[in-house]
């Protein structure tokens, strides 16, 4: 089976920076065609630099950075310092990029490529707020039937709200990005924090990339030393949620996740509740079903595959 072509829509962040690690650790699984940047952890011109310092921490840097949107579709950009830290990648430190951003904006490198590349073979992995996805879905309506598949960080049923009582980040930044993405009819598949939740790095498990003893392997254990302090406070989790790494971990493993085909909605008009994603798990309601929403995984087998590939860098 040939690798998927993807291009990775992030806002680095660390488990950003694993999730982008796990992919361009993975070329026999996956070809990265872009890494597009968003605003949302932190401002667009920290997660494009963010992404660049990941892209070099990989020695992958061959792999073309965007900056897309540096603001929501149509509300004020929230972001998450009091949990990623000032600057989105807080733990290590990690040498400014030298490799270049490129002048392309990250919506026209999208429509472009999935324009050029055969129709159904693009796989969109969404790291962050929907923002760059939901804008090029909006600018050129052309592509939206040419993506393979999107696969997507955000949400949460279960788990209900991390960064609002009923909202998790990622959605409650964008919820009209989030809106058009989930009725746009392409394939879904949905990482919600009920799953992300239950990938937490304990102490083994950070120790375990700790003793890789290689700049990746050190740096992830001291990203996600610095990334736990909001989950351990909040939650009392035994340690950090690697959101995002499943992401491209379901990419290349999906046999580790389960989950259902269900419908969701995304709450747009109230304040108290904006950016819920209202996922009809239990079946109540004849909505059509819209995406695959995942809610469980083997942790352990995620963790090992990190480490095995993470390793490799
Ligand atoms: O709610 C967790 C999500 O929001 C993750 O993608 C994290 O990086 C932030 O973007
Ligand atoms: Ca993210």
């Amino acid at each position: 089976m040939p690798p998927r072509k993807i291009i990775i829509d992030t806002d680095p962040g660390q488990d950003d920076a694993v999730a982008i690690l796990l992919a361009l650790a993975s070329p026999e699984d996956i070809e990265v065609l872009g890494i597009t940047a968003v605003a949302g952890n932190v401002p667009l011109e920290l997660t494009q630099k963010n992404a660049r310092v990941v892209c070099e921490l990989a020695g992958k840097t061959d792999v073309p950075v965007f900056a897309g949107c540096d603001r929501p579709m149509g509300r004020q950009l929230v972001t998450a310092e009091h949990v990623h830290g000032k600057t989105g990648l807080d733990g290590p430190s990690l040498p400014n990029p030298v490799m270049p951003l490129q002048d392309q904006h990250a919506v026209d490198f999208i429509i472009d490529t999935l324009r050029r590349e055969d129709s159904g073979t693009v796989t969109l992995c969404v790291l962050g707020p929907l923002t760059n996805i939901a804008t090029a879905f909006e600018k050129a309506p052309d592509v939206i039937e040419r993506v393979q598949q999107i696969i997507l960080m955000g949400g949460a049923y279960f788990e209900v709200g991390n960064i609002t009582p009923t909202a998790e980040f990622n959605i409650y930044v964008d919820p009209e990005a989030a809106e058009i993405t989930f009725k746009s009819g392409v394939d879904i598949v949905v990482l919600p924090l009920d799953v992300t939740h239950k990938a937490l790095v304990t102490q083994p498990r950070n120790d375990a990339f700790r003793d890789l003893d290689t700049p990746s392997g050190i740096a992830v254990a001291q990203m996600t030393d610095f990334f736990e302090r909001f989950d351990k406070e909040k939650y009392g989790s035994s340690g950090a949620p690697l959101h995002d790494p499943c992401v491209t971990a379901y990419l290349i493993a999906p046999e580790l996740f389960s989950g259902r085909h269900i419908n969701v909605e995304i709450e747009t008009q109230s304040d108290l509740t904006r950016g819920m994603t209202v996922a009809d798990w239990w079946g109540v309601t004849d909505r059509p079903a819209n995406a695959t929403f995942i809610g469980d995984l083997d942790a352990d087998g995620f963790f090992a595959l990190l480490v095995e590939r993470i390793g490799r860098l």
